[in-house]
């Protein structure tokens, strides 16, 4: 993969240590939703892919699979103010159990904007799982309730995350040095 060449960057979280977050973060969720029938997991467009179908098949109880696109980004790494939903949920949420997923929670306005969208439309409950979490970068604070791995203000790539669009299926977390 010749693009890979042309970037400087080492791994932060192992292929391995991303399988024990993964039985970890998976092991909660399997206790907190024991007695609930359905869990419909709603990941966010396109970076929670990777780790939404790795979650998923850790879960034990029935779950259901929706996407939604949000976009803040202009293919660079920064955020910007502006979040639009670019593409929402195929289906409606109203009385159910949702477990919002995300790979990465910088800023916080990607989720704090989705989450009060899918709020309004009246679940039965709304959870937020997200891979990993940059607390130092939060502008908007959003609850959060299942975080993998904390990181500090690097940005990384692979697992789901992109830099403009390119190293999302890179099986481990990388952090990217400043050329
Ligand atoms: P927020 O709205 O600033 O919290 O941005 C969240 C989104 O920004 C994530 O879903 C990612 O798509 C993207 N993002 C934030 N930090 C990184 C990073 O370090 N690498 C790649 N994408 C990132
Ligand atoms: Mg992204």
């Amino acid at each position: 993969m010749s693009k890979l060449n042309q970037l400087n960057y080492e791994v932060m979280i192992s292929e391995e240590e991303i399988g024990q977050i993964l039985d970890t973060v998976a092991a909660k969720i399997n206790q907190d939703y024991a007695d609930v029938d359905n869990l419909l997991l709603v990941g966010l467009l396109k970076g929670s892919v990777v780790v939404m179908s790795d979650l998923a098949r850790r879960l034990t109880g029935d779950v259901h699979f929706d996407f939604m696109t949000a976009s803040s980004y202009h293919g660079g790494t920064e955020s910007s103010g502006d979040v639009k939903i670019v593409m929402d949920l195929a289906n409606s949420i109203r009385g159910r159990h949702v477990m919002l997923v995300e790979d990465i929670i910088d800023t916080g306005r990607t989720l704090s904007k989705v989450r009060e969208l899918l709020l309004s439309r009246e679940p039965a409950s709304l959870k937020i799982c997200t891979f990993l979490d940059k607390p130092s970068r939060r502008v908007v604070d959003v609850p959060v309730d299942y975080v993998g791995r904390e990181i500090p203000d690097e940005f990384v790539i692979g697992y789901g995350l992109d830099y403009a669009e390119s190293y999302r299926q890179l099986p481990y977390i990388a952090k990217v040095n400043p050329a």
